[in-house]
């Protein structure tokens, strides 16, 4: 496909929504096609799905399933079309967090979150892969008051998510790149725009 699609991870709090923003901003100044997008709720059905999936206490397996569904509706409507059209895609989350919070969080068996990944992307899989990284209380101090999040994971699931994320980029280095966000703000945008630039050729 002759796109370039580039997602941001990272736990709650880690950054990478701002620092997605920054690189968008930056593509777009050179005149380069962006599309920024978002998992879950990157499409109709996918707001309907986040809205469920945040507020509902359900099993780890109906978690996955739903995520799932949401991925599987927006690759087939927003980021595989974009791709055919030649844009760069830009996506706060997809697969990677499904292995991180369902595989390594809840503890569902890689296996299966790879297979369930593997249906659902219908193989599109990002160029590269960055994954923001900080201590979990420096991002729940970034995260503030506003979220109960933290409070109803608990730390506990939240290490272990890093920890499945520092883990999928020593299994597939060549796609995802571990970019500290615990410095400066500028420092990190400054990492993660040299990271893509290089990735896009620019
Ligand atoms: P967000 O606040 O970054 O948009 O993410 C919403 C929550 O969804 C966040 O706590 C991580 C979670 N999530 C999963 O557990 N599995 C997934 O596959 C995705 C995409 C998100």
């Amino acid at each position: 496909m002759p796109g370039v699609f580039i997602t941001f991870e990272g736990i709650d709090g880690s950054g990478k929504t701002t620092m997605l923003q920054s690189v968008a901003l930056k593509l777009q100044s050179l005149g380069l096609p962006v599309v920024v997008t978002r998992e879950p709720g990157g499409t109709e059905l996918g707001r309907a799905l986040r809205d469920l999936v945040l507020t509902h206490e359900m099993s780890p397996m109906a978690e996955l399933f739903l995520y799932a569904a949401d991925r599987a509706e927006h690759v087939a409507r927003v980021i595989r079309p974009a791709l055919e059209e030649g844009l760069i895609v830009l996506s706060d989350r997809y697969a990677d967090a499904t292995l991180a919070y369902q595989g390594y969080g809840r503890g569902l068996p890689l296996w299966m979150v790879r297979q369930v990944n593997q249906w659902a992307t219908d193989g599109v899989m990002p160029k590269l892969t960055i994954v923001l990284d900080c201590e979990i209380a420096e991002a729940r101090r970034r995260k503030g008051p506003s979220t109960d999040r933290f409070e109803r994971d608990g730390e506990d699931f939240l290490t272990r998510v890093r920890q499945g994320y520092l883990e999928v980029a020593r299994q597939e280095p060549e796609r995802v790149r571990v970019i500290s966000s615990s410095g400066p703000k500028d420092v990190t945008a400054e990492l993660v725009w040299t990271t893509v630039a290089s990735a896009l050729n620019l």
